[in-house]
């Protein structure tokens, strides 16, 4: 059995290191404390924000929950992760190309059962997942609220992770319960904090400080502010219209928050860690 899985280690090394492209893939989680902040909002503009400046992104809905980033962007994939695995199809027949040449996947239904694979689907998954490194700048994770065992195995494996908080306090306090678990299991994390839904500026200004403040006080971890997005009518209108807020008001303040967020994050010195080889060996392996 584990000369079975070392084997397969093996492998899965050999494949991934036989790629073709020199792109790092980097893999980002966006997570928050509480349901609703802006999670799949966030994730979605700022893959476009992206896209838009001639990045390969492929975006994945993790939300073991509700996936909901399909009616944000108003399309009906027919296959998931999940039916990939069943049906043991390749990962390019089943990700959709959305919006802008976006690429876009849901977990589908089970999502979680991924952690827990064995023999043929978790060779194929690997295999499959796999074979983004090296093709794609960014994968985007838009993972679900809260601390479920899943979504925290998500945070851990990757490269950056978002934490998007509003300035309620609910919010935040959720929110820090988030990144003192991921604290926890890993006090390397990169972690950026988002504000979303600020009023103001200066309300933008006293949530992170608040939040960056308790965070150093009880976890002595300093948390970087990625950016603010501000509370706009036009996101509620983007998501009425199913259309996402950066292409159908790329005027309005939301959009603009996210493209400078979007700058302030490629100016950053880069954290690539292990990209998709580091992201898939720690969520299937506990490594
Ligand atoms: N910057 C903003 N300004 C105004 N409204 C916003 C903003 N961001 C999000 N919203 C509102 O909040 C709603 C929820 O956003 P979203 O679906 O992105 O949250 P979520 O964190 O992904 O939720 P869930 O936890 O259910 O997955 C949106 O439908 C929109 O109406
Ligand atoms: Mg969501």
């Amino acid at each position: 059995m584990a000369d079975q899985a070392n084997q397969l280690r093996q492998e899965v090394k050999r494949r991934l290191h036989s790629g073709s492209s020199n792109r790092k893939t980097k893999v980002i989680a966006v997570t928050s404390g509480k349901g609703g902040v802006g999670k799949s909002n966030v994730s979605l503009n700022f893959a476009l924000s992206l896209v838009a400046l001639n990045k390969k992104v492929v975006i994945f809905d993790l939300d073991v929950g509700m996936a909901n980033l399909d009616v944000l962007m108003g399309v009906t994939p027919k296959e998931t992760i999940m039916t990939m695995l069943e049906k043991q199809l390749s990962l390019e027949a089943v990700v959709e190309t959305g919006i802008n040449g976006l690429q876009y996947l849901a977990g589908g239904h089970g999502i979680g059962k991924i952690l827990t694979l064995d023999g043929q689907q978790l060779n194929h998954f690997f295999k499959e997942v796999g074979s983004l490194q090296g093709k794609v700048d960014y994968i985007i994770l838009d993972t679900g609220a809260g601390l479920t065992y899943e979504g925290m195995r998500f945070l851990q494996a990757a490269d950056d992770v978002f934490l998007v908080i509003n300035p309620e306090p609910p919010s935040i306090t959720d929110g820090y319960s988030v990144l003192k678990a991921l604290n926890e299991k890993n006090k390397q994390a990169s972690v950026k904090l988002i504000v979303n839904r600020s009023l103001t500026k200066e309300e933008a200004e006293r949530t992170s400080l608040n939040f960056q403040k308790a965070s150093v006080q009880f976890l002595n971890k300093s948390i970087d502010l990625l950016g603010a997005i501000p509370d706009d009518p036009f996101v509620r209108k983007a998501v009425i219209a199913q259309s996402p807020y950066l292409l159908e008001y790329p005027n309005s303040k939301a959009a603009k928050a996210i493209d400078e967020l979007v700058r302030s994050y490629l100016n950053l010195p880069s954290v690539y860690k292990l990209g998709v080889k580091g992201f898939l060996t720690k969520i299937l392996f506990h490594k």
